[in-house]
């Protein structure tokens, strides 16, 4: 794939949540306790956790998001600035910073459900405002954590400007037809493949099903992550699907093992690396994340990404 490429910027467009993270064995049926649990509150959100993985990952990263004016958004915008990211645009709303509820089971499986708060008061007017920011960008990474209407507008702007525009349609939902023309890289997981075109994704065979699908519904490029499967690819115009194993773990938590792929995706890209490179270096990074608990607590450097693939 060949982009106009500027000064090789990663700009992440997102939510930005409190994690509340639970470990029990098993995840509770409706109406069911399950106790035994351990506690840990952590930084998440798959805004932050993308635009934190792509700045430890070694990328020119600037994060825009939105926050209450509460103790929990305070402590967002400190760990931000520690971790480097440029937040001089960061955006304050009258509803309280987003919280997650996150159960994450034996097998290392989650379910998680958002209090959106401050995320879901991003507005086409906010996006409007940034226009300068977004045109100076080379990247422009958006998740599906904020209103579609502000994500849609984020990508008009930006792919008018020559900007990449990546999306991970997380959390799975329906997505406007149009964004799929400004959308250069598609990258869901199975179970949002499955929603964005309405067909049941199990096996490779539905895979590739679902990716034609998605591409005739306006998809050019398309990533979909596959979990302990790894990730598959199928460039722009092409019928092909091309596999990328995962690296074998012992997985503990995979809570943010999207987030992860997605920003050492764009890392790689904006180093001017191909596409397939870039899901070698994403898979190595992602495959990091897993073995560790929590969401941006378990998110690798650049040093240990490197070290499995050179
Ligand atoms: P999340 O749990 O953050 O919602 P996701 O469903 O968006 O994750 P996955 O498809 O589960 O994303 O994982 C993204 C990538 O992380 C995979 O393509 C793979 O490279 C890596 N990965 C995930 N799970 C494992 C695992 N158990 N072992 C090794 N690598 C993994
Ligand atoms: O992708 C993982 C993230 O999803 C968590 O950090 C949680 O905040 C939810 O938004």
């Amino acid at each position: 794939m060949h982009y106009k490429m500027k000064p090789h910027r990663i700009l992440v467009i997102g939510s930005s949540n409190m994690d509340m993270t639970v470990k029990a064995d098993r995840l509770p049926s409706p109406g069911e306790t399950v106790l035994g649990g351990t506690f840990a509150m952590g930084y998440g959100g798959k805004g932050a956790n993308q635009a934190v993985a792509a700045k430890r990952l070694g990328g020119d990263v600037k994060f825009v998001c939105k926050v209450g004016h509460d103790s929990f958004g305070e402590m967002a915008l400190k760990k931000y600035a520690v971790e480097g990211l440029d937040i001089s645009d960061i955006m304050f709303s009258s509803f309280p910073t987003g919280v997650a509820l996150i159960t994450v089971n034996s097998e290392a499986e989650n379910s998680i459900v958002v209090a959106s708060g401050a995320n879901a008061d991003i507005s086409v007017a906010d996006i409007r405002a940034l226009r300068p920011v977004i045109e100076n960008a080379s990247i422009l990474l958006l998740q599906l954590e904020i209103p579609v209407d502000a994500v849609l507008e984020a990508a008009s702007i930006a792919v008018g400007a020559g900007v990449q525009v990546i999306l991970n349609p997380a959390p799975a939902a329906e997505i406007p037809e149009e964004l799929f023309r400004h959308v250069s890289l598609i990258i869901p997981n199975r179970t949002e493949l499955s929603v964005l075109t309405g067909r049941n994704v199990d096996d490779m065979d539905s895979v590739r099903s679902a990716v034609m699908e998605l591409k005739t519904m306006g998809a050019k490029a398309v990533i979909v992550t596959l979990g302990a499967g790894g990730s598959c690819l199928s460039l722009e115009g092409s019928t092909e699907i091309e596999t990328v194993p995962a690296r074998k773990v012992s997985a503990v938590d995979t809570t943010a093992a999207g987030d992860t792929f997605c920003g050492a995706l764009c890392v790689s890209l904006s180093e001017g690396k191909d596409i397939r490179t870039a899901m070698a270096f994403a898979s190595a990074a992602a495959s990091l994340t897993v073995t560790r608990m929590g969401a941006m607590d378990a998110i690798p450097f650049r040093s240990e990404a490197d070290t499995l693939i050179f």
